[in-house]
């Protein structure tokens, strides 16, 4: 089976007393994962050693990073390099999310370079991709996304692709409580997978784990969780809450 994750993406929150607390919370309630499944946890990056210190011991159970460089090292002030986070064992690095796209003008080819970088250092990239309301609405949001792959991750191998997860949040369910219906959320998955699918191979398409991210909640996970081509989610603000995230996390497949 396709591998299935539960991620938490708990973006600027929490202190980190609050984090260590949050994660406590829920590793007491010790889920265990059959090995096709996943819980990654992509906490802000002054707790990724605490995060990986409590997780070390739980089989199927990571720390994330929610952002990294397009650059290898040098003179970039305040930016964290894949290569640090290789040096510390980070197996996942979100990346492109709609938040850094929109305030951080993160753009397709630099995603590219992003995407490439964390390969190249044996990081699973979790690449973001999603379309905002208005795209919805003019309902040309399979060629928008289609282009998002295309720019940034088609120059990839086969044997590259098939080392990253995808995540798709329409950018209008996050953080509004509006989640894309079971119906919209297939059909979207459908599609990037088949795009995948005609560009390397429909074995490539069926081994990528594809997420749905946007207003997942303790409630609805299952049911986004059961569509076939919907391999788990990214979740922002029920990843703040100890009991709805393991909820979440025993919804999976
Ligand atoms: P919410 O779950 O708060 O809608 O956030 C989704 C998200 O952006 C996860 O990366």
């Amino acid at each position: 089976m396709r591998q299935q994750i539960a991620a938490a993406n708990w973006k600027m929150n929490l202190t980190y007393q609050q984090g260590e607390e949050l994660l406590d919370t829920i590793l007491a309630e010790d889920i265990t994962l059959s090995t096709h499944q996943r819980a990654v946890f992509a906490v802000p990056f002054p707790y990724l050693t605490m995060a990986q210190l409590r997780l070390a011991g739980k089989k199927h159970y990571a720390a994330a990073a929610q952002n990294c460089s397009d650059k290898k090292s040098g003179a970039y002030t305040g930016e964290v390099s894949a290569e640090m986070l290789k040096s510390i064992h980070i197996q996942y690095c979100v990346l492109g999310h709609s938040e850094r796209r929109e305030y951080f003008s993160e753009q397709n080819d630099t995603l590219a370079h992003k995407t490439a970088i964390c390969l190249a250092n044996g990081i699973t990239p979790i690449f973001c991709c999603g379309e905002p309301l208005a795209i919805r609405e003019a309902g040309i949001q399979t060629g928008f996304v289609e282009t998002q792959l295309k720019e940034s991750l088609f120059q990839f191998s086969e044997e590259e692709i098939r080392k990253i997860v995808i995540a798709y949040e329409p950018i209008w369910a996050i953080g509004t409580g509006k989640t894309a219906s079971a119906h919209q959320a297939q059909e979207m998955h459908a599609h990037i997978r088949a795009t995948l699918a005609a560009k390397y191979s429909p074995a490539t398409a069926n081994h990528i784990p594809i997420l749905y991210g946007g207003s997942v909640k303790a409630g609805n996970a299952a049911e986004l969780f059961a569509l076939p081509d919907v391999d788990g989610g990214l979740v922002g603000g029920a990843s703040l809450v100890a009991a709805d995230f393991a909820q979440i996390i025993r919804a999976l497949k």
